[in-house]
């Protein structure tokens, strides 16, 4: 493992990870192979410029599989890590579309390309979304029944399924990664915690779907890219690891902690229409994870704290984003959801 495709790697937790690897590995080579749709934006990955020829960025589609495979060839790429996908689960109610081609076609593409090219690995990033809405005081194992409930997830499973049967019938080496909800830097504003930061820096509303009691499990970015470094180096073949912190936090609750971070008052909570087939609660038991060495470094207060200081130090990032194809979004999926 040595020259590594990153797809995706111009977004969040992509840019985070092709940092960490970059930093962490002096030898090896992080090529990212990126569409560049409005969440893909090159100035994530300007530290990486700095390191030379470890480093190069591709636009491209994983969708094309001849874009696919000349970057490979070109790379002599041996391991193809895939963040590569739609990821907005609002936005994959609103427009379906996108989120089955990348989701679905883009990752069995990059699978094909792998199997043709004799790759060593192929690491798919996919999400605790995947077992859908989880009861108290159940957590999710990775043995559990998949039981996705939006267009987002239920690709995401797809995916899965894909990989898993490569492994089965191609022999193709994979493993799958589970993560929780990260938070952390360049983490696009549509996004809860984002998008509640930088509307309280703005004194604008802060929009709570429904009741604000369903609960996710908030973890920093870096913990989650430790994550699947140990499930590269150390994961078995043809098996799906959770990673996330096991602490649950309700959005309202996060949400009065952002305020306060910030001093601004409680009362720029909105509540508005809740999300369609909104998942109550999402649950991981990690210890798999944990079993091979891994341990999460951020509780979820010291990740908040970091968040919500970046995007108070980085304006400049955010505020340009919240503009053109941002602002029509913004007001398609809020105005009737305010009423
Ligand atoms: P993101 O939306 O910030 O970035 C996605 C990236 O994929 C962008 O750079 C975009 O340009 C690129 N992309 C989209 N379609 C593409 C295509 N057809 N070809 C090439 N590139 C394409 O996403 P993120 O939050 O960083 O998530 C990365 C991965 O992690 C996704 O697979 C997501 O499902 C998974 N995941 C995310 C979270 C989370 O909390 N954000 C948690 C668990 C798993
Ligand atoms: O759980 C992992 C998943 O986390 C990833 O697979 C997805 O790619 C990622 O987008 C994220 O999905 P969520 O739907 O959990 O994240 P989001 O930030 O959109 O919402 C977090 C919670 O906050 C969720 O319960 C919905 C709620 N929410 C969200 C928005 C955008 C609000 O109450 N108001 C909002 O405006």
């Amino acid at each position: 493992m040595h020259n590594l495709l990153v797809t995706g790697g111009a977004g969040f937790i992509g840019s985070n990870f092709v940092h960490y690897m970059l930093e962490k590995y002096s030898d090896y080579r992080i090529i990212v192979f990126d569409k560049l749709t409005y969440a893909g934006r090159l100035e994530n990955l300007a530290r990486a410029e700095a390191f030379g020829p470890r480093y190069a960025f591709v636009q491209g589609d994983i969708c094309d599989m001849a874009a696919v495979r000349q970057v490979v060839q070109q790379y002599a790429i041996d391991t193809i890590i895939n963040f590569a996908a739609e990821t907005h689960v609002d936005r994959s109610i609103m427009t379906p579309d996108a989120v089955i081609a990348t989701n679905v076609n883009g990752t069995w593409v990059l699978l094909e390309v792998a199997r043709e090219q004799q790759l060593e690995r192929f690491h798919q990033i996919s999400t605790d979304e995947v077992y859908g809405a989880i009861p108290v005081p159940q957590r999710s194992k990775e043995g559990d029944p998949l039981e996705p409930r939006s267009p987002y997830s239920a690709s995401k499973a797809g995916a899965e399924h894909l990989v898993y049967a490569y492994f089965v019938t191609y022999g193709l080496p994979v493993t799958t990664t589970r993560g929780s909800n990260n938070i952390g830097p360049f983490h696009y504003p549509e996004k809860a915690v984002p998008l509640f930061t930088t509307n309280a820096l703005d004194n604008l509303p802060v929009p709570i779907y429904g009741d604000g009691l369903q609960v996710r499990d908030y973890q920093y970015v870096f913990d989650h890219c430790e994550g699947i470094d140990l499930v590269l180096h150390k994961g078995e073949l043809g098996e799906f690891y959770n990673v996330g912190t096991e602490v649950e936090t309700a959005n309202i609750a996060m949400a009065h902690k952002i305020l306060d971070l910030l001093g601004k008052p409680h009362s720029l909570i909105t509540y508005v229409t809740d999300r369609a087939g909104h998942d109550r609660r999402y649950a991981l038991d990690c210890s798999k994870l944990r079993a091979l060495g891994w341990q999460s470094r951020h509780t979820f207060d010291q990740a908040l704290e970091l968040t919500v200081r970046w995007y108070v130090d980085n304006e400049a990032w955010w505020r340009p984003i919240k503009s053109g194809e941002y602002l029509e979004y913004y007001r398609k999926q809020y105005d009737e959801r305010q009423g």
